[in-house]
């Protein structure tokens, strides 16, 4: 170990959290961490919230201080983006041309924002929120702004609609799909989210798209304008329709990829001296049929630790329960597990207040959507992650069910125990 190189290419979570857990996994050969911003690495979590809404700055994000990186021998390069990997002689090699030689290479280059497909979006004042910069960006545009038009009722529209609203800009949602984060939670919660941005002042169109963005003489946005005709005047546009995994220096290298870089069990890709985790990974899961792609701080998170675990000889498959969340007023939403269309829906508590959705497919508890019921989700990633006892569908939909009293005894008869076994967790038939 003490002579070998990792290379890590992109500093976000997942990079980050990989070069720390090599050291802290007693790891002590050389590591090169890769990044193409100047920042510290951070988190992104709070750029749509905390950060947007002016309650902390750049260096309260850090994921890690500075000083962190070279106390721990972690070598960073800074806005030198890797050009391309040459496998043949096991090198990355720098935007700059300087070239990095490795035993292992981990690949963490993460997603990047879709762009919308229509006239005028090339503006000023219409921009996704990604980055650092493009949240720094926003944040100067707002202040100002009279009113915002969103693109996109996902993670990244609604929680910029809720924090823009707070700071007293006007704003409308444009979905294309019937209900707002259709492709993440069900209908219930999809229902409570939409009621508490309407009842906020937020304006939320659904099924419709955006055709053009018109602007003024000096090239800034005025206009949105939908395909049901309607007109919406607009001085910041924020674009948030999703993510693309950023594939293509795997691609060019030669490695598998199809809706992500394309890795096996333990996180490897088709070399074996290649790793791929967080968002740009698609890998095979104990929680759903086929492979994989998640988009969250969690599954970086666990990745790097799994891949930084294995390199310092702890080989073992990817199991970690999938967990999301967001925060939008003060409704926090926890999304434990991998729901599907299909999965009966059990509601316990109160729709229109705090409340959880309690997912089964063939009678398993396979996941909750929980609004302001943080208990529910936390018991709810113990039971998916043990082999012990989970609720019925009968049990849960009986009146005045509650998984905390459930779990108590429960609980006395067969201890949940925390860590996966991967039989309990064994893919259902593929869906219809
Ligand atoms: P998303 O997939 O969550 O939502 C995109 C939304 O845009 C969908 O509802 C989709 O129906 C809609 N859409 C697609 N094309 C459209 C069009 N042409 N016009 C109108 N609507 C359209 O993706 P989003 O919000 O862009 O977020 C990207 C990623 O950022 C997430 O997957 C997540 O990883 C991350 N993120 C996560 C957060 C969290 O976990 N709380 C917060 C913010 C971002």
């Amino acid at each position: 170990m003490a002579g070998q190189r990792m290379v890590i290419v992109g500093a976000g979570q997942a990079g980050s959290d990989t070069a720390a857990a090599l050291r802290a996994g007693g790891f002590t050969g050389a590591v090169t961490l890769i990044g193409d911003e100047a920042a510290v690495p951070y988190q992104r979590p709070p750029l749509s919230k905390a950060y947007l809404a002016g309650r902390t700055d750049a260096a309260g994000l850090e994921l890690r201080p500075e000083g962190f990186y070279g106390a721990h021998g972690i070598e960073r390069v800074r806005r030198d983006p890797v050009a391309r990997i040459d496998r043949d002689r096991a090198g990355v090699v720098l935007a700059s041309g300087r070239t990095l030689p490795y035993d292992r290479l981990v690949l963490a280059t993460g997603a990047r924002p879709r762009s919308l497909p229509v006239p005028g979006a090339g503006l000023t004042g219409v921009q996704a929120l990604r980055s650092l910069a493009d949240a720094e960006a926003l944040r100067r545009a707002l202040a100002g702004a009279r009113h915002l038009v969103v693109v996109g009722g996902g993670f990244v529209g609604l929680e910029v609609a809720a924090t823009a609203s707070g700071l007293g800009v006007p704003a409308t949602v444009v979905e294309a799909g019937a209900r707002v984060m259709g492709r993440t939670v069900g209908p219930e919660v999809s229902e409570r989210l939409a009621a508490e941005h309407r009842a906020r002042g937020v304006e939320l169109v659904l099924g419709r798209e955006v055709t053009a963005l018109e602007g003024d003489r000096r090239g800034r946005v005025r206009v949105v304008e939908l395909n049901d005709g309607r007109r919406l005047p607009a001085d910041v546009v924020v674009v948030g329709i999703g993510v693309l995994p950023a594939v293509e220096l795997a691609a060019d290298a030669g490695l598998e990829v199809g809706g992500g870089i394309v890795v096996d069990a333990r996180l490897r890709t088709s070399d074996r001296a290649v790793y791929a985790v967080g968002d740009c990974a698609r890998f095979p899961s104990p929680y759903a049929p086929g492979r994989l792609r998640l988009e969250s701080v969690q599954n970086a998170s666990d990745q790097a630790r799994h891949v930084a675990g294995q390199l310092c000889g702890a080989p073992a498959p990817y199991t970690a329960v999938p967990w999301f969340w967001t925060e939008q007023y003060d409704l926090r939403v926890q999304i434990a597990g991998i729901v599907r269309a299909g999965d009966r829906r059990v509601t316990v508590g109160d729709p229109a207040g705090r409340f959880s959705v309690l997912c089964f497919r063939d009678g398993l508890l396979v996941g909750a959507e929980s609004v302001n019921r943080p208990a529910d989700h936390m018991i709810t990633r113990r039971l998916l992650a043990s082999d012990g006892p989970r609720p019925t569908p009968d049990e849960a939909a009986r009146p005045g069910f509650d998984l905390k009293t459930w779990q108590a005894p429960a609980s006395a008869q067969a201890p949940a125990q925390p860590q996966a076994s991967t039989q309990a967790q064994a893919p259902a038939p593929a869906p219809a």
